[in-house]
C-alpha cells in the first residue's frame, strides 16, 4: 500500500463540526481499494483523546509552541490515527475553535501551525518507520504543513483541499515569529494578505496539487464573487486546481437499514416515516410538501432568504422541519418563525434526528449562497427526499433540475434556483408544491433522486489518480 497523510482539524466519527469531518473520515476508507494507505493526523482535542486512551507515543517533542507534545498513534474505527497530544493547545472546553462562549480560541493561529508543523516533520522524517509519499491538508488549519515540509527541505509530494474559503487562516504579522514562519515569505508572492498572514494563501502557494470539493465550486473560486480575494492567485494556479466531489458513507446512510427510522427501500415507504416526523415536531398533516433543512446557521446557508420566502411554502399548504445550530440572531429569527402551524424548528445538533428528518421529509431544502459541495442534498438524493438547492458550487453539479426537458427526457432529481433571493426561491418553493401534487411526476423524480451514485468510489479513483500523479511528478 503506498502512504498519504491526511491532516485535518476534524475527524468522523471523533469530532465534527461540518461536512470536513465526513470527508476526513470517509477517505481513508474510500482509498484503499485503490491501493493507497491513508493515516490521519488530528488534534488532541478533550473529545479526541477520550477515545485513545490505550495509544502509544509515536514522537515526543519537549517544547512546541509552549508546551511539551507527544504524537500517539491510534486506531479507531478502522481509522489510523496520529493524534497530536498537546494539552497546553488543545485541552480545552468548547468546539475545536470556539470556546464555550463562542469566540475564536485567540491561539488559533498557533494550534494549527502546531498542527502542520508536526505534520511537516512526520513528512519529511517519516514516524515509526512510516513515511508517507503524499502529505494531503485540509482547509486553512492544515494550510501551512506544505510550507513547513517544503522549508525543511523535503520533497514530499503534497496536496490541499479547500472545503470552504470564506476560512482564510488569518493572523496578525507580528506573530509571525511565533508561528515558525520565516519572515521573507511575508510578501506578495508568499503568505502575506492584506497586511497579515494567511495559512490559507500558504496552502494556495506552496502545495503542488491544489483541489476542492466540487468541480463547478473550482470554476467559481477564481470569481471575485466566490474566491474571497483569492480568486487571482487560484487563477494562476488554475493548470494545478482541480475540483472532485464528495461522496458520503452510503452505509451510514442508506433507508434500508438505517436504525433511526421505519426502513424502505422505495420511496413508497417514506409515508411512514412521514407520519412519525410529523408527530415528532407537532406538525398536523397537509397536502403540501414537508420540506427540510439540517444546517449550521450561518450566512453561507442562506437561511434569512428562506425566513422572507417562506410564506410562498406554507400559505400553499407546504410545511418546513427545521435543525440547525449556530449564528444566535438567525436562531432567534428561526425561532419567532416556528409560531407558524406548518413550522417546525429544532436548534441543537443531533445525528439521530438529522436522519429521521431525512427519512420522513419529502424535499431537503438548500439555499446557500455558497456551497463547496453540501452534503445534506446527497443524503435527500440517498433518501428519495427531493433536493431543492441554489444553483452553485456542488448544488450544481449534484442536483438535475426538473425542468420540463429534463422531466420529459427522465432525468431529474430536484429543484434548483438563482440568484439567491427570497423571490427565486419563492418561486422555486412554489414549484415545489405543485411537482409534489402531480404525484405521477414527483414519484418519477424519486426514483430518479434513488438511483444516483452517491458513494465515494468514483472520487476516490480520482483522488488515488492525483496522488499517483503528483507522487511522480516531484
Ligand atoms: P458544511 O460543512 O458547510 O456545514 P455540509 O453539507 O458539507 O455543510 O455538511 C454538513 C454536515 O453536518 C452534514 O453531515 C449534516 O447532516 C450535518 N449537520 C449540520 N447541522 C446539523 C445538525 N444541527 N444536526 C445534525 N447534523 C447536522
Ligand atoms: C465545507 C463546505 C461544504 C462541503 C464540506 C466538505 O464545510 O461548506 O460545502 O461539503 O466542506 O467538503
Amino acid at each position: 500500500m503506498k502512504p498519504v497523510l491526511s491532516v485535518t482539524s476534524e475527524c468522523v466519527p471523533l469530532i465534527k463540526t461540518g461536512g470536513l469531518a465526513d470527508v476526513a473520515g470517509a477517505l481513508p476508507g474510500a482509498l484503499s481499494p485503490f491501493g493507497w494507505e491513508m493515516r490521519t493526523l488530528l488534534p488532541g482535542y478533550r473529545q479526541v483523546m477520550s477515545r485513545c486512551r490505550k495509544a502509544k507515543s509515536v514522537m515526543d517533542l519537549p517544547d512546541l509552541f509552549g508546551g511539551a507534545v507527544r504524537v500517539l498513534q491510534a486506531k479507531v474505527d478502522g481509522l489510523k490515527l496520529y493524534v497530536l497530544d498537546a494539552p497546553h493547545l488543545f485541552d480545552r472546553e468548547g468546539t475545536p475553535y470556539l470556546d464555550p462562549q463562542g469566540r475564536d480560541f485567540p491561539d488559533n493561529p498557533e494550534r494549527f501551525a502546531a498542527l502542520s508543523w508536526v505534520a511537516a516533520r512526520i513528512a519529511c522524517e517519516g514516524i515509526g518507520g512510516w513515511t508517507p509519499k503524499v502529505l494531503h491538508g485540509h482547509d486553512w488549519q492544515a494550510g501551512l504543513a506544505a510550507y513547513f515540509a517544503r522549508k525543511a527541505g523535503c520533497e514530499v509530494a503534497t496536496v490541499f483541499t479547500i472545503h470552504n474559503i470564506a476560512f482564510q487562516g488569518v493572523a496578525p504579522a507580528d506573530r509571525i515569529g511565533r508561528l515558525k514562519l520565516d519572515r521573507a515569505d511575508f510578501t506578495a508572492r508568499g503568505f502575506e494578505y492584506w497586511g497579515q498572514v494567511s495559512t490559507m494563501k500558504a496552502a494556495l502557494i506552496w502545495s503542488d496539487r491544489i483541489t476542492t470539493v466540487s468541480p463547478t465550486y473550482a470554476a467559481e473560486l477564481q470569481t471575485p464573487e466566490f474566491g474571497m480575494g483569492m480568486e487571482g492567485l487560484l487563477r494562476s494556479r488554475e493548470a494545478d486546481l482541480k475540483g472532485i466531489l464528495n461522496g458520503i458513507d452510503t452505509d451510514v446512510w442508506n433507508p434500508a437499514t438505517d436504525p433511526e427510522i421505519a426502513s424502505y427501500k422505495t420511496a413508497k415507504g417514506k409515508a411512514r416515516a412521514k407520519t412519525k416526523l410529523l408527530k415528532e415536531f407537532g406538525l398536523q398533516p397537509t397536502d403540501g410538501p414537508l420540506c427540510a433543512v439540517i444546517s449550521r446557521l450561518s450566512h453561507q446557508k442562506g437561511l434569512d432568504v428562506l425566513l422572507e420566502a417562506l410564506p410562498a411554502l406554507v400559505d400553499r399548504g407546504g410545511q418546513l422541519v427545521l435543525l440547525g445550530s449556530g449564528d444566535a440572531a438567525l436562531e432567534a429569527a428561526l425561532r419567532n418563525a416556528s409560531s407558524h402551524p406548518n413550522v417546525a424548528v429544532h436548534i441543537g445538533y443531533d445525528e439521530g434526528m438529522s436522519h429521521r428528518i431525512m427519512a420522513g421529509a419529502d424535499a431537503i431544502l438548500v439555499p446557500s449562497r455558497f456551497e463547496p459541495c453540501g452534503l445534506t442534498q446527497l443524503y435527500g438524493l440517498r433518501y428519495g427526499t427531493i433536493p431543492v438547492v441554489a444553483m452553485t458550487g456542488g448544488l450544481a453539479d449534484t442536483v438535475i433540475n426538473a425542468s420540463p426537458m429534463a422531466l420529459r427526457s427522465g432525468v431529474a432529481t430536484g429543484v434548483q434556483f438563482q440568484p439567491v433571493t427570497a423571490h427565486a426561491l419563492a418561486s422555486a418553493l412554489i414549484r415545489t408544491v405543485e411537482l409534489f401534487k402531480d404525484k405521477p411526476t414527483w414519484e418519477a423524480l424519486q426514483r430518479n433522486a434513488m438511483r444516483q451514485e452517491v458513494g465515494w468510489e468514483a472520487s476516490a479513483a480520482e483522488y488515488a489518480a492525483l496522488y499517483e500523479e503528483v507522487a511522480r511528478s516531484r
